[in-house]
């Protein structure tokens, strides 16, 4: 049996993979060490509420006692660095906690991890840290150029976890997926704020005129795809984790508008420093035997019902995040 932290795992893909590793791995006890910031939604895992292997910890990455705590207490065979800033308009708006969380977060829970001699540390990074690229697709030793603060953040954290591994000989091990999208995905990133939007009847904002190309692959996929890199993935290595789904964000927008004809596509104002392509090459992760799953129409279908079907989850943290975005056109100038 092993025991493996998991941070952050009350957000979005943290409480997919709790849920898919409970399913798959019952043995394993799990921690999940979460801030509980906007971000976080506890009652995503209420129904581990009595599991004697989950344990919930309130807490901050950054804070050195808190981790100490948690390490000195539980004794984590593994990591999964999954807590993070993650949404790229609010590093825009306010850069400041993603380095503290993403850069200063990390830096701590590699030396509680180095101290207490995990035998695995996963650190969650994204394809966002090589930046965009026109044609071809990145791979593992592509050189990094992120462009926001937060795939700074994010580059800057996954370069630390590799200088564990080679200073110290910490078993570190990078995943860089390309965007998710599925059940718990908070209602500011652009999937659910589509289709939110359009449950509502509202028109769906696309920025710029919609040409810019991400990779989508389903939260289960990216799961998947982690518990491969914990368990066959090598120490000090890099493995891109791609859905092979490349859309445009205009095509996105075109198939959740066409199944609700109230909601328009409306352009707005771009992102600063919008990246305009993300690619990920994933022979690395499909030698270890990744597979792809669903289909992308069958994954969006399934999440477009999720969103019909928990209104209550998403509705008021909806009207809290459109707030923050209200004077967007000016903000991101
Ligand atoms: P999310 O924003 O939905 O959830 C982040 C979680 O981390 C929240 O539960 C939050 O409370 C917690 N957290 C934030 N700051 C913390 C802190 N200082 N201490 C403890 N907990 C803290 O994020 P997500 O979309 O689930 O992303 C999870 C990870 O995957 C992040 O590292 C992100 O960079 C990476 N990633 C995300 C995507 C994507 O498409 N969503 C793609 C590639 C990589
Ligand atoms: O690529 C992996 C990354 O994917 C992760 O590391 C990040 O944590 C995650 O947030 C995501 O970043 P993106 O910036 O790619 O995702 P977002 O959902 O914010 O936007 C996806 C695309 O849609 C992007 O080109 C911007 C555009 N967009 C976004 C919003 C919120 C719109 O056109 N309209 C919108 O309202």
């Amino acid at each position: 049996m092993k025991k493996i932290l998991i941070t952050g795992g009350c957000g979005f893909i943290g409480s997919n993979l709790i849920l898919f590793l409970r399913k798959h791995r019952p043995n394993w006890q799990i921690v999940n060490l979460d801030k509980l910031t906007y971000a976080a939604n506890p009652q995503n895992l209420k129904i581990l509420r009595d599991d004697q292997n989950y344990r919930f910890v309130k807490g901050d990455i950054s804070d050195a006692n808190i981790v100490e705590r948690v390490f000195a207490k539980e004794r984590p065979e593994a990591v999964i660095a999954m807590a993070a800033e993650s949404h790229v308009d609010r590093s825009i708006l306010h850069p400041d906690t993603f380095l503290k969380t993403n850069i200063f977060g990390t830096y701590v829970l590699l030396e509680a991890a180095r101290k207490y001699q995990v035998k695995r540390f996963i650190q969650i990074g994204t394809d966002e840290e090589y930046g965009s690229i026109e044609k071809g697709s990145f791979q593992e030793t592509s050189p990094l150029s992120p462009a926001s603060p937060y795939s700074a953040s994010k580059a800057a954290a996954s370069l630390l976890a590799l200088s564990f591994y080679k200073t110290y000989g910490l078993p570190i091990i990078v995943t860089r997926s390309s965007n998710n999208f599925g059940p718990f995905q908070f209602p500011e990133k652009f999937i659910p704020r589509l289709i939110t939007n359009a449950i509502l009847g509202q028109n769906l904002p696309v920025y710029g005129r919609g040409k810019n190309v991400r990779d989508w692959i389903f939260v289960e996929d990216n799961c998947r795809g982690i518990l491969l890199a914990l368990e066959k993935g090598k120490a000090g290595e890099i493995y891109n984790i791609g859905g092979g789904n490349e859309k445009t964000n205009l095509e996105i927008a075109q198939k959740i508008a066409a199944m609700f004809p109230r909601s328009k596509i409306e352009f707005v104002a771009d992102r600063p420093g919008h990246d305009f392509r993300y690619s990920l090459n994933c022979q690395k992760i499909q030698k270890l035997g990744y597979q792809k799953g669903d289909s992308f129409e069958n994954n969006l279908l399934k999440t477009i019902r999720w969103y019909q079907e928990n209104v209550a989850w998403w509705k008021e943290l909806k009207e809290k995040s459109e707030a923050l975005y209200q004077n967007w056109g000016k903000a991101a100038k």
